[in-house]
């Protein structure tokens, strides 16, 4: 193991630990927490193929029974009837309260399983194997849980939070290079917000390991997994620092929403997007230098991430501007946003001007 990041949460607090090989030895992880009579693995039709058989020896090989649950790929599974389906399916299993779920699988899939351990016999524990970068340095920490409806994403939800976070770093190795860059964008957001050295260290570092640097990846996972809980623990719901980390997705779930959270836009490449935005229009607003949010762009372009509206269809700021009404980000009918005095100096604003925001993007649509 290459590293071991602690979520302080009291009773509820769980460790992040970072390394490879860590999906062979699962149950002996899981077993130091608590170890179960049954784990249900809830996985997808892509990840099972490449990572299911190391798991299920790995739980074999502590004495824990698996049970596994393959569910469809892709953002367009994350809804409430993919849910219905997914907690059926683990009913069918006749799951018992000592019994754990167990995540395998990207985000969509530790969203879902999140959501299903929440409810299932009123709480079930759970263990996120996060395969995806995005999930490694985002999702599968601090314990958020949703599924997507027509109103948006994620808005049907629980914050559980999940018993052990295992980052097997062999599972980025076998992510193609647009689901890499994706995940990167999450990673790279926690040098926007609050850690210019970690900015600079991602524009000397990023080529290296978006090309496979082992070194690089782990040094990364954990600098963000640090940042991410060191947020969790301060705000774990959210009231405060953690809406940091939102940074470029009122922005982005607003293209994402426009584009029916299609495949022509992943997630992460509309955070990069998103966090271009907010940086141009903090520039706008008279809050931050240009040359940081030159040196944004220049970055997330680099990495051969989107920095502009794809061209594939007329945009309208109204209709994004609609979008980003419709986010849960809301308060009292005021859109919050996070913007940046500069890099590493990200803050909440909950007074911007929706007027300016959309003058804004009716320039990036025309263009
Ligand atoms: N992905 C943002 C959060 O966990 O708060």
């Amino acid at each position: 193991m290459t590293g071991q990041v602690r979520v302080a949460l009291g009773d509820r607090g769980y460790d992040i630990l970072i390394g490879g090989g860590l999906l062979e030895r699962a149950g002996e992880f899981i077993a130091r927490v608590r170890k179960p009579r049954r784990v249900f693995v809830v996985t997808d039709a892509n990840v099972a193929g490449s990572h299911l058989p190391r798991l299920e020896g790995g739980l074999r090989a502590a004495g824990i029974a698996a049970s596994a649950i393959v569910r469809p790929p892709g953002e367009g599974a994350k809804t409430w009837d993919g849910l219905g389906e997914l907690l059926n399916a683990v009913l069918d299993g006749r799951p018992e309260r000592g019994d754990m779920l167990l995540a395998l699988g990207g985000g969509v899939v530790g969203d879902m399983t999140g959501v299903a351990a929440s409810l299932l016999l009123r709480g079930l524990d759970f263990v996120q194997c996060p395969t995806t970068l995005l999930a490694q340095v985002d999702s599968s920490v601090g314990g958020k849980t949703g599924v997507n409806t027509r109103h948006g994403k994620n808005l049907i939800g629980a914050f559980h939070q999940p018993r052990l976070v295992l980052c097997d770093l062999d599972a980025l190795d076998t992510l193609g290079p647009r689901e890499l860059r994706a995940g990167y964008a999450e990673t790279v957001k926690y040098g926007l917000i609050d850690m210019p050295d970690f900015f600079a260290w991602c524009e000397a570092n990023a080529a290296a390991l978006l090309a496979g640097d082992r070194a690089a990846r782990a040094h990364a996972v954990k600098i963000a997994c640090e940042a991410k809980a060191r947020i969790v623990a301060e705000d774990e719901r959210e009231t405060g620092a953690r809406a940091l980390l939102n940074l470029g997705h009122t922005f982005g779930h607003a293209l994402e929403a426009e584009l029916g959270y299609g495949p022509e836009l992943l997630h992460g490449e509309a955070v990069a997007l998103g966090m271009r935005q907010a940086f141009d229009f903090s520039v706008r607003a008279g809050l931050c230098p240009p040359a940081d949010a030159a040196r944004v762009r220049a970055h997330l372009a680099a990495c051969g991430l989107p920095v502009a509206l794809p061209d594939s269809r007329r945009w309208d700021a109204d209709r994004l501007v609609g979008h980003m009404g419709h986010d849960k980000k809301t308060r009292d009918g005021k859109v919050t946003f996070i913007l940046a005095r500069g890099i590493g100096k990200s803050f909440v604003a909950r007074d911007a001007e929706i007027g300016d925001v959309r003058a804004m993007l009716e320039t990036e649509c025309a263009a």
